[in-house]
């Protein structure tokens, strides 16, 4: 009764009956039953109101053919029934499926042949015996009444194989009572309160019982986002292949920095208001090295360095203009002016005053060098489901003595392998700034096509020379985004659902780590 009051109380069991012996109730609702009851011992034994043994049970039960049976015999039993003695009328086939029904007439006088119950004769059947005992039907009584046959398991096969019964698992269980046991349940104390202590009724209070097992309730600290969290895994992947970290923090740059001294022509379309975002307090920026800036304005207006160069007009308010840049390659020219300047054996903020060389005379200063950045970019452009105007971009740059296109492609197959990428494609591509130029494709086995992740190539001379690399020395690079494969590896499909107002703080906090 307690179980019961505790299955009501608790759970609002719609139908104390399913208690009952499982094996007489429905499949379903059987197992439901068993659920419930165990919900009701469990929630018991917790109070140590009870102590209980669970106890496996195998017992059968009548399909619906097997009560029929039960109630009105076997359908041989039947037929044979219906049949007049030896030496009267034989009963003809019509009128037996009428006696008995078209199935038990079927059935049944293929089975009262079988055990030589019933005779041929003429056209119909007649008894070929007085009496007959009809096990089925006793068999059938028997599980009904208990579950199982005394014969054993070969009967009961014989029975579930003539689908007259079924199979039932089931459980039982002995309770005992338990230390705290009572007939009425009081609701436990959870909290241990000021009030208890000063008022002293904590002595005749109940606890609920520390549960040790329970899951703690999540606690709502900082979560990286999953951008961070890609963005840690590719930098790792950086500083494995023994790459170092540009700064980056220049958010703000001088389209000199961001474009001219990249060879980005000053007609450029990328450069055009459309594209890209300009500052308009302060508009200018401070003026860049003066040597530098006179060389590579000397380049992009006359050329040099076996180049024609663009032969427009240099505009100095075009150079000067304050920007949100557009790539981190404007970090990246940052770095390789500062890089050359070891070369140069010159100050690099005024290209003046030479430095001493190094004691070797053959060592031109030159030291190789691999540089990343991964950080925030800005375009004008039209935001939908793939696009933002602001982005994160992942750059790779190698300076080294006669670098190639196959050293290039060489490292980024040896870096997107390492991303998961194994199968990359590249095709030729125009960038100002680089020649050849190499757009990076990988496959993408779940969308099962080619998708664009990057853009590649070998820095021009024009760029290089002007920063003042030997001649041998040649850079390459690359850069992809980061949002694509972030949202490739947390299954997103619209990138506001990452990034903006429309982010899920939930799926930040539960966003899993990242391994490539
Ligand atoms: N800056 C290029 C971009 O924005 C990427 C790139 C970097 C290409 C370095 C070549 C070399 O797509």
């Amino acid at each position: 009764q307690l179980i019961l009051d505790t299955l009501d109380a608790q759970l609002t069991l719609p139908d104390t009956r399913a208690l009952k012996i499982p094996g007489q109730s429905s499949p379903a609702s059987s197992h439901d039953a068993q659920i419930t009851i165990l919900g009701a011992l469990n929630s018991l034994l917790s109070r140590e109101m009870i102590t209980y043994e669970t106890h496996e049970v195998s017992s059968h039960v009548l399909t619906p053919e097997g009560v029929q049976i039960v109630r009105e015999g076997s359908h041989e039993a039947r037929v044979w029934a219906a049949l007049p003695e030896r030496g009267s009328a034989p009963l003809g086939v019509q009128d037996l499926k009428r006696a008995v029904g078209d199935e038990a007439a079927k059935v049944g006088q293929g089975r009262a042949f079988k055990s030589g119950w019933i005779a041929k004769e003429g056209n119909g059947f007649v008894k070929a015996v007085p009496n007959i005992t009809d096990t089925t039907q006793i068999e059938l009584r028997e599980v009904e009444s208990s579950g199982t046959l005394a014969a054993g398991e070969k009967a009961l096969s014989e029975l579930r194989k003539r689908k007259l019964i079924i199979q039932r698992k089931g459980q039982w269980f002995t309770v005992n009572k338990g230390s705290n046991f009572s007939t009425s349940i009081a609701k436990p104390e959870t909290d241990l309160t000021v009030d208890m202590l000063t008022s002293g009724s904590w002595k005749k209070s109940t606890f609920k019982k520390y549960n040790f097992d329970a899951d703690g309730i999540p606690t709502s600290g900082g979560a990286l986002h999953p951008i961070l969290k890609v963005r840690d895994e590719i930098r790792n992947i950086f500083l494995e292949m023994g790459f170092e970290e540009m700064p980056t923090g220049t958010f703000v740059e001088s389209a000199f920095w961001c474009f001219d001294a990249l060879f980005v022509p000053q007609l450029h379309p990328a450069r055009e208001l459309q594209d890209t975002f300009y500052l308009s307090d302060p508009s200018t920026s401070l003026c860049p090295p003066s040597g530098y800036y006179e060389r590579v304005s000397r380049v992009h207006e006359h050329g040099g360095y076996g180049s024609i160069g663009y032969r427009t007009p240099w505009s100095h308010e075009e150079s000067e203009k304050l920007l949100l840049r557009t790539h981190t390659t404007a970090s990246s020219a940052a770095m390789l002016y500062k890089l050359a300047a070891k070369c140069r054996g010159q100050d690099i903020d005024g290209d003046i005053s030479a430095k001493s060389r190094a004691a070797d005379p053959s060592d031109d200063g030159f030291r190789p060098a691999k540089l990343f950045s991964i950080d925030r970019v800005f375009r004008n452009e039209t935001m939908d489901a793939t696009h933002l105007a602001e982005f994160h971009q992942v750059e790779g740059v190698v300076a080294d003595r006669n670098l190639t296109l196959a050293d290039l492609i060489g490292f980024m197959r040896t870096f997107f392998r390492k991303m998961g990428m194994k199968n990359l494609r590249f095709k030729p591509a125009y960038n100002p700034y680089t020649e050849p130029s190499l757009e990076i494709f990988a496959w993408h086995p779940l969308l099962e096509k080619w998708v664009e992740i990057g853009n590649s190539g070998m820095f021009r001379p024009e760029m290089l020379a002007p920063m003042g690399f030997p001649p041998d020395v040649r850079v390459h690079g690359w850069g992809i985004g980061l949002e694509r494969p972030t949202m490739i590896r947390y299954g997103v499909n619209n990138i506001r659902t990452l990034v903006g107002h429309k982010t899920s703080i939930e799926n930040v906090e539960n966003s899993p780590a990242v391994m490539f």
